[in-house]
């Protein structure tokens, strides 16, 4: 294998997941974080997920990236980059401007970054047979400690990617810890580009976030199945519905799994039973939605410059290119 990881692998990750699941599943409100979607088969499942009608999101962004890849290119062509992508999972959008930079003769190296391990080695494959020219060289972590790596040595200007819309998964002020610390590790003029899910009526993001096929479901429910096959859970999936809700006063799509009845779950790693109350729920994801002037204000408080917000013809979606101010 040819990625870089930064941790002892295995043993040091399932200890974290162990502990990190103790502490949620321990709280009055019980929340598992939502990184641990990503093993092999959530990775899978939410690959299935951006393919399917409802989920208007990867659409959206591909429309965007399609459209606007030359504006992006000439923004970029003054000087050689590394292009850094921050949670590259399959890649396919990030394609599409790949093409194109290379078919314009841009000079600049690829650094996908992903949590999943799996993804990675697809990603890699399919890049090296469809790009034979590319220079790229693909990093198994998540998005802080593989960041300052990579900026460890890359000389030449950054062009950060953080596509998808990842950057609404954490909380309003944790947006800006993150978009503050990815600040230090940036130099002046550097950019990047990150995706926004636009406000929009709620019934097309809820039908987003609850498909017909029960894709979003399995997605998930898949956190309960990971815990049972990685730290000796004992949970019956059957007795969990997954519920979705639009939160106007949080901006966000809500995502929770809830108990249908009393029951205890026993989790072997953790050599610990966990309650749980009839309809008691497991808080698994927020999606926050943005609109213009919240994209504004993290721009500004963070110490970057909006240098053009791109959207799909829809206004359903934003890539927003930024340029690092010191
Ligand atoms: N980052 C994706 C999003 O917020 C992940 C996602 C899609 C997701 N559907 C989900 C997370 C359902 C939890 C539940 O859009």
């Amino acid at each position: 294998m040819s990625y870089f990881t930064f941790s002892n692998a295995t043993q040091d990750q399932r200890r974290a997941f162990a502990l990190d699941v103790h502490l949620g599943l321990s709280a009055p409100q019980k929340f598992i974080p939502s990184k641990y979607f990503y093993d092999e088969n959530g990775s899978k499942l939410f690959q299935r997920i951006t393919e399917l009608p409802e989920y208007y999101l990867t659409g959206a962004e591909a429309e965007i990236l399609k459209t606007y890849r030359e504006s992006l290119a000439q923004y970029f062509a003054s000087e050689p980059f590394a292009l850094v992508e921050m949670g590259a999972g399959d890649g396919e959008k990030t394609k599409i401007l790949l093409e194109h930079f290379l078919a314009r003769g841009l000079d600049f190296h690829y650094a996908p970054i992903d949590i999943s391990e799996s993804a990675l080695s697809e990603l890699e494959l399919s890049l090296s047979e469809q790009f034979p020219t590319l220079s790229f060289q693909a990093c198994l972590a998540e998005y802080a400690s593989g960041f300052s790596e990579i900026d460890n040595f890359s000389e030449a200007r950054t062009v950060l990617l953080f596509l998808g819309s990842s950057i609404g998964n954490f909380s309003f002020p944790e947006i800006k810890l993150f978009l503050k610390t990815l600040w230090h590790g940036l130099n002046k003029g550097d950019f990047a580009l990150i995706g926004f899910d636009l406000k929009k009526d709620i019934k097309t993001m809820q039908a987003a976030y609850d498909d017909k096929e029960g894709i979003t479901k399995a997605f998930n429910l898949n956190l309960l199945h990971r815990i049972n096959r990685e730290l000796g859970g004992t949970f019956n999936t059957e007795k969990f519905y997954h519920h979705e809700i639009y939160n106007p006063k949080e901006s966000a799509m809500e995502s929770y799994l809830i108990s249908l009845e009393a029951q205890e779950v026993y989790i072997d790693a953790l050599k610990t039973t966990y309650r749980f109350a009839p309809y008691e729920a497991i808080f698994t994801e927020r999606s926050y939605k943005f609109s213009d002037s919240s994209i504004r204000e993290l721009a500004h408080e963070t110490g970057f410059e909006i240098v053009e917000t791109f959207k799909d013809s829809k206004q359903y979606f934003a890539d927003s290119l930024w340029r690092v101010v010191k």
